[in-house]
Parts: structure tokens; sequence; C-alpha cells
């Protein structure tokens, strides 16, 4: 009976949410990074987890603790981030809540850069793989849900309408990430959830109720 009463609606579905900024070395002692605490991807984690889920969380150095229940792997740079999303698959739903670095420092170096030697602006860049893209054009062994995130500060769901198409994901959750809103860093969202059938303004709320409404309607696609 304790077992029937546990079993949520993604008991036995094995999942996986990125999550958390990486970070991209410059010199031994310096990065580039997107800023990122990681609490929205850590609640999703945390919710689906709740519902049963098998949960492969792979974050970046995020300012919150990774949640209790779930396979956690720990990476830093974008390049880590693909390379831990691809061993973790095949999965049947995956959330990209990461905010990945778009580009990498070409060539970082191994030597502290000193600032009497030009800097930082001898640096080269070249652009990472985009992780979510990959994984949503996948031919064989795709996930059946692949949901992504858009952080915008303009023409939010324009933007992320378009983003889905170009990504090729099925759901796209838009925020606003003006300064304002104080949404970077705090306890609360205000998403969109963009599908293929229509746009859907959710009320600003916790993260928390954010991820716990995303995974009931991962349940309710999944079953
Ligand atoms: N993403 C990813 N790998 C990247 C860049 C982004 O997996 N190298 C994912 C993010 O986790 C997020 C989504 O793609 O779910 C959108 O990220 P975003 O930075 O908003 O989109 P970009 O395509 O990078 O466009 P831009 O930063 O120019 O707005
Ligand atoms: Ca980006």
């Amino acid at each position: 009976i304790e077992a029937v009463l546990s079993a949520g609606p993604l008991q036995g579905r094995r999942v996986l949410v990125t999550s958390g900024p990486t970070h991209e070395p410059v010199d031994p002692v310096r990065y580039i990074a997107n800023r990122s605490s990681g609490a929205q991807g850590a609640a999703i984690a945390r919710a689906l987890a709740a519902l049963g889920a098998e949960v492969v969380f792979v974050t970046g150095p995020a300012s919150v603790p990774p949640p209790g229940g779930v396979a956690v792997v720990c990476v830093e740079t974008a390049r880590e981030m693909l390379a831990a999303v691809e061993a973790a698959l095949p999965v049947e739903a995956a959330v990209f809540a990461a905010a990945v670095a778009d580009w990498h420092v070409a060539g970082a170096s191994a030597r502290k850069l000193k600032k009497d030697a030009g800097g930082l602006a001898n640096l080269e860049f070249a652009e990472n793989p985009d992780i979510l893209a990959r994984v949503a054009g996948m031919k064989k062994g795709r996930p059946r849900l692949v949901v992504g995130f858009a952080a915008e500060t303009d023409n939010v769901v324009e933007n992320a309408t378009a983003k889905r198409a170009r990504k090729g994901c099925d759901w796209i959750l838009a925020n606003d990430v003006r300064h304002e809103t104080g949404i970077m860093g705090g306890a609360e969202n205000a998403v969109t959830l963009i599908t293929g059938e229509g746009v859907e303004t959710w009320p600003r709320m916790g993260k928390d109720q954010v991820a716990r409404q995303l995974a009931g309607r991962i349940a309710a696609a999944l079953a």
C-alpha cells in the first residue's frame, strides 16, 4: 500500500534538468559567467522528483545547493555540460534551465594574464555548443518533451516564440529578466509558457510554485 501511495505520476520516468551558470575559464584565476543562482532549476528538479521521476540534475556552479533525491552531475563549462547531458540520455523529458555562457575563451591561458601585458583586450572568443538545440534536433533518441527557457529583456514573448522555433524545442518558458523585475537572484518568477498550442502567461509566483506547475504539466504531457 505504501508503494502505491508514493507512486507519483512520473514514477519510473527518467528526466533531465540543466541548471545554474557555466563558468568559462580565462586563466587560472578568472572566468566568464552568466548570472544565475540556479534556484529555478533546482526547484524544477525537486518538483519532478516529488512526482516520482528519476531526475538527472546537471548543474554548473550554482549558488543554491542541489535538491536531495536527484542524481547530481557537477560541471563547470558549457562544453562539459554538453558532455554530461549526452551521457545522461536517453530521457523522456529534458528541461534546460541552465544559463549557459554563449562563448568561451579560445585558448584559455594556463598562466595568469598580467595587467601590464595587455590584459583581457586581447582575448579571442569561440561560440559554445547550443546544448538545447542539439538535443531538440536529435534524429534518434530525442526526448519526447524538450523544454527550454528564454531569458529576455525586450519583446519577451516575440523573442521567445522565435527562439522556440529556432531551437526546435517543444515548450519554452520565457521570463523577463530586466533588472527592475528582481527575478534574477530573487525568489519569484513571472513566466510565459509557449507551446505548439499557444501562449500562456502565468501570474507572478514563487519559483517553487512555477516549478510545481511546470512539473504537473510535464507529467500530463508524458502520461
Ligand atoms: N542554452 C543551451 N546551450 C547554450 C545556450 C543556451 O542549452 N549554449 C539553452 C538555455 O538553457 C535555455 C535556452 O537555451 O533553455 C535559451 O537560452 P538563451 O540564452 O535565452 O538563448 P540563446 O539562443 O543563447 O540566445 P541569446 O542569448 O542571444 O538571447
Ligand atoms: Ca544565450
